[in-house]
């Protein structure tokens, strides 16, 4: 049996401008998981089960459109390992569905990895990131390809279409309250409203992309020199961009409102946006509190977790 694990992750500034090439600086979520177990198996044809998701079926079972086998086609043939392959593959995941988390790449980053070594394929990390790129599009149509990067090496990242993945140290560890919606929000509807903004005004909304390619700047320049009020002051100027490109909702503004007022030093939303979930930057210190005021406000859970 062959065994692999990839984290969530987040987006902590830049998300939507970054298809249209701006940079955008992502960074590994180890506290929730994809993990895959790939087994032989004493009849032909690859199994599948999920339990999490009351999934139990052979691939070719499956509906043509369901995402899972569409995911499984593109690894499987990139892998040349044929359908009829004995295989039982299983899937857990701790990582919420559809809500900014990650949850499509690292699945994908895990059954690659499983699959790969099942079959004595060693990929080095480019090679996977490149195919979990490939699955990324059937979750988001148009991907940046910032979600594979980031959960493929498992490091923070500043990542801008085209150009060479840097992936960075943070020299001082920073805290971020991660609060779920829980509001179910596919990534490729607000990417494909953004892009349909885009089109009826290139040049207001090129604009916007620029003004947060610059605010990602400076917040790598803030996290490289510990200006954590100036990070949090920008987290909040990128969150009034992506409301104007309407990818906020009621519902994340509400728990950004709350976690400035329970004494975040910023928030904003994290991911495809619309529901899934949002960011704060806190003192270590008040990071309960701005939890506890998130989760008494309508937050379906949280996560603190510190970068580093
Ligand atoms: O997978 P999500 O919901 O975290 O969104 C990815 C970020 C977007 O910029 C909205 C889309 C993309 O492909 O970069």
């Amino acid at each position: 049996m062959t065994t692999s694990s990839a984290p969530g992750k987040i987006i902590l500034f830049g998300e939507h401008a970054v298809v249209y090439n701006r940079p955008a600086l992502a960074v590994p979520v180890t506290q929730v998981c994809a993990t895959v177990n790939v087994s032989s198996h004493s009849r032909s044809g690859i199994r599948i089960s999920a339990p999490q998701i009351q999934l139990h079926s052979t691939l070719t079972a499956l509906p043509t459109q369901h995402s899972l086998r569409m995911t499984l086609e593109v690894i499987l043939k990139n892998l040349n390992i044929s359908l009829s392959t004995p295989l039982q593959i299983q899937i857990t995941s701790s990582i919420p569905v559809a809500s900014g988390l990650g949850s499509g790449a690292s699945v994908s980053v895990a059954l690659i990895r499983a699959l790969s070594a099942y079959t004595g394929t060693s990929l080095n990390d480019d090679k996977v990131n490149q195919l979990c790129y490939e699955t990324e599009k059937i979750h988001h149509g148009t991907p940046s390809g910032i979600d594979n990067t980031v959960i493929t090496y498992a490091r923070p990242v500043f990542f801008q279409r085209g150009q060479p993945i840097e992936t960075f140290q943070v020299q001082h560890p920073f805290t971020i309250v991660i609060a779920d919606t829980g509001i179910y929000a596919p990534t490729r509807e607000s990417v494909g409203d953004v892009r349909k903004l885009w089109q009826s005004n290139p040049s207001h909304w090129e604009s916007v992309f620029n003004e947060v390619g610059q605010i990602v700047q400076r917040a790598r320049q803030s996290i490289e020199a510990g200006h954590w009020q100036e990070l949090g002051t920008l987290m909040d100027m990128n969150q009034r961009l992506l409301q104007e490109m309407t990818v906020s909702s009621a519902e994340l503004d509400h728990l950004v409102v709350c976690a400035k007022n329970a004494g975040a030093l910023g928030a904003k939303l994290s991911g495809g946006g619309r529901g899934g979930n949002m960011i704060a930057l806190v003192h270590p210190e008040n990071a309960d509190e701005i939890s506890a005021a998130l989760l008494s406000n309508g937050a379906r859970h949280t996560i603190i977790t510190a970068i580093k």
